[in-house]
């Protein structure tokens, strides 16, 4: 089995990215600077849509539609040929794992026919990475050591990062039940909107001078950082059904609903700040404390959050790292650009398998 670490096989030649861990089918292609060639997303949900949610099976299917299809369109819009690859990223999990073993099971073939290095990348990885991905040009040079909290439909994180180091993703908090962007969908399709519900949130907030709402934000009494939110999902539901917002936004945003939609989205953005300020407090007497703060996953498209985040860096003198929008969304840009700067391991092409639980920061033997 080859063994190579991220960084040695990228010197030359363009790297491929797959990425098809839930609903986003994506293939990039990046140089050895970091710089996206091209980023294809084919997004599946309008198909998802009439379900309320992700349907794994129709995932799976919608990936094997889309994938080659998109390897060939991502390779000639970098003005490339499969002869320019010299390596291949895929990501191996965590996801779904009917969707992720269509995206290994391609990238697995590419590169044994290529004899090129397969890199297994950890989704959350890619997104860790992602605010230093840039739409044009090479990324952003990474800091040696950032913490990155990563808010998605499946995840909520902080991470602490040393990129190219012997370990290069520590997992310092998670959720204890919901992930932040579950319960923007899951309160956002009580109230009537459609999935996924975050940006709807976000859009009728928008409309709201202020809110006469208030919502819980958990403060854990252990000492512990992590997150928890289904406190706050169940009485916003309780909330919006006492005050007759059940299925109101399927019509309209009156100007209740805005201000419902407002008051809980600033107490999921609370909560996220306040752990962020408490393990920034933790660790900046370390010595080589670190120096940027990122944000990643889909919910760092919030406006709100974003705002948010920006005015705590600038209060604490912290650089923050806000992924432009396109790479906030699951994306393969992300996937390739891990594999280079986090000392991700080139594995026998034939080992690799899709991994539907899988902690940031392992490595494949
Ligand atoms: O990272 P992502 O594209 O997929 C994974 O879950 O991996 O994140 C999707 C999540 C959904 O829960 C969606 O509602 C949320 O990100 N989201 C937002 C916004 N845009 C996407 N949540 C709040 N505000 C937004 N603008
Ligand atoms: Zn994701």
């Amino acid at each position: 089995m080859t063994s190579t670490r991220g960084g040695s096989s990228f010197h030359s030649g363009l790297l491929l990215g797959v990425e098809t861990s839930c609903d986003e089918t994506s293939v990039a292609i990046l140089d050895h600077e970091g710089a996206v060639h091209s980023n294809l997303i084919a997004s599946q949900i309008e198909r998802h849509r009439p379900f309320g949610g992700v349907v794994p099976e129709i995932a799976s299917r919608e990936h094997l539609r889309h994938l080659m299809p998109l390897v060939t369109k991502a390779v000639s819009d970098a003005g490339a040929t499969l002869d320019d690859i010299s390596a291949i990223a895929v990501t191996s999990g965590p996801g779904l794992i009917g969707a992720l073993l269509v995206g290994v099971a391609a990238a697995q073939a590419l590169a044994w026919g290529r004899r090129l290095p397969l890199y297994p990348v950890n989704h959350l990885e890619g997104h860790i990475v992602s605010p230093y991905l840039n739409r044009a040009g090479a990324a952003t040079p990474m800091p040696g050591r950032y913490l990155a909290l990563v808010v998605s439909g499946g995840h909520s994180s902080i991470y602490d990062v040393r990129p190219r180091s012997e370990v290069p993703v520590a997992v310092i908090n998670r959720t204890r039940d919901d992930a932040a962007g579950e319960v923007f969908d899951k309160v956002a399709k009580f109230v009537g909107f459609p999935y996924p519900g975050g940006p709807h949130v976000e859009r009728a907030s928008q409309d709201a001078a202020g809110s006469r709402f208030s919502f819980p934000v958990a403060k854990l009494k252990d000492g512990s950082f992590d997150f928890s939110f289904s406190g706050l999902k169940a009485s916003a539901i309780r909330l919006a059904r006492v005050e007759g917002l059940e299925g109101a936004g399927a019509e309209s945003v009156s100007p209740d609903l805005a201000g419902f939609c407002k008051g809980f989205q600033a107490a999921i953005v609370e909560q996220l700040i306040d752990r962020l300020d408490a393990v920034w407090r933790a660790v900046s007497n370390e010595s080589a404390r670190p120096t940027e703060l990122a944000i990643a996953g889909g919910v760092a498209a919030n406006g709100a959050l974003r705002d948010a985040v920006l005015e705590w860096g600038s209060a604490h003198g912290v650089v923050v790292r806000l992924p432009e929008k396109i790479f906030c969304t699951d994306n393969a840009a992300m996937i390739a650009f891990a594999a280079m700067v986090l000392g991700e391991r080139a594995a026998d092409p034939a080992r690799v398998t899709a991994r539907s639980r899988f902690q940031p920061g392992t490595r494949f033997p």
